[in-house]
């Protein structure tokens, strides 16, 4: 079935959502982007994907195109339209189409955003058989550029990245900067020690998770202790447990790092409580 897509306001069949060749987003890879979970046809943190995307464009001195309102309706309008009951709402906001290849950046008065927007239907997204068997991850020294915080397009690294996971026979990869652990390619990275949860800090070096957020307060919660600092890959490999948070993984155990087994290489009992825990107080607070 043909998807239905968002551009600049207007709701079109897939094969005639277009974007100019001049799009900054294009060219330039000055974009930046969400994406949200749907449960039970609903969405799941909205807020502050909301939130998020309009921190990542002000910190890009872009003006941001939709008011709450708006982009919530388009949000569910694309859920509707597409029949969704689970998968993703993907969301991206380019600086525009200035009409010329040019690194400055337009006039925001004569230059829109575009903004595009588009659904993936993954049935069996909460029931992922993944999450029964854990995920194996390698590790890569973390390439990207200084500034993960904001969420932008510029994905070549993550994607070269899960390529060498491939590659190696893996799930997905680790980063690492000077000996720390910073992320995942598409997730935040955690471990455990007992009944402790250790993940890095907030900064500019690791993207703010929408799902780390809900997860840390759940597990707070749920009475785990939550250490938010940086680890490293042995600290990681000596741990009981591992997992990684996504807006479309959930909580997904990682069960071996660069070819060493966590325990007795299966899914642990805090990643799993916590995969639960978030699936169903997120059902429940799905808009
Ligand atoms: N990726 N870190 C990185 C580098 C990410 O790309 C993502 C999300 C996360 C987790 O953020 P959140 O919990 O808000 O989804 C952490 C999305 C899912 C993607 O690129 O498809």
């Amino acid at each position: 079935m043909s998807r239905i897509v968002y551009v600049n306001g207007d709701y079109v069949p897939e094969a005639e959502a277009k974007v100019s060749v001049f799009d900054r987003g294009f060219l330039m890879a000055d974009a930046v982007y969400e994406v949200t979970s749907v449960l039970d046809g609903r969405l799941i943190d909205f807020e502050g994907h909301a939130a998020r995307l309009a921190r990542s464009l002000a910190e890009l001195d872009m003006t941001n195109p939709l008011s709450h309102q708006e982009l919530l309706e388009a949000h569910r309008a694309l859920v509707r339209k597409n029949c969704v009951t689970e998968g993703m709402v993907y969301l991206q906001v380019t600086r525009g189409n200035p009409g010329d290849r040019d690194f400055l950046f337009p006039d925001p008065g004569t230059c829109r955003p575009t903004v595009v927007m588009f659904t993936q239907s993954k049935p069996g997204l909460a029931d992922n058989p993944a999450a029964r068997t854990g995920w194996r991850v390698i590790t890569l020294p973390d390439l990207r550029w200084a500034r993960r915080d904001i969420k932008t397009v510029q994905l070549l690294y993550p994607s070269m990245g899960k390529m060498a996971a491939k590659r190696a026979g893996a799930d997905d990869a680790w980063m690492v900067q000077d000996g720390l652990v910073t992320e995942g390619t598409s997730n935040n990275a955690y471990i455990v020690k007992g009944r402790t949860i250790v993940t890095r800090d907030l900064s500019h070096d690791i993207l703010h998770g929408i799902t780390r957020a809900a997860v840390l307060r759940f597990a707070r919660e749920a009475q785990y202790e939550v250490e938010e600092r940086p680890f490293t890959v042995d600290e990681a490999q000596a741990a009981d447990e591992a997992f990684v948070t996504s807006a479309s993984t959930f909580v997904m155990p990682v069960v071996e790092i660069d070819g060493v087994r966590l325990a007795d290489g299966r899914p642990g009992p805090v990643a799993r409580r916590l995969r639960e825990i978030y699936i169903e107080e997120s059902r429940r607070s799905a808009i």
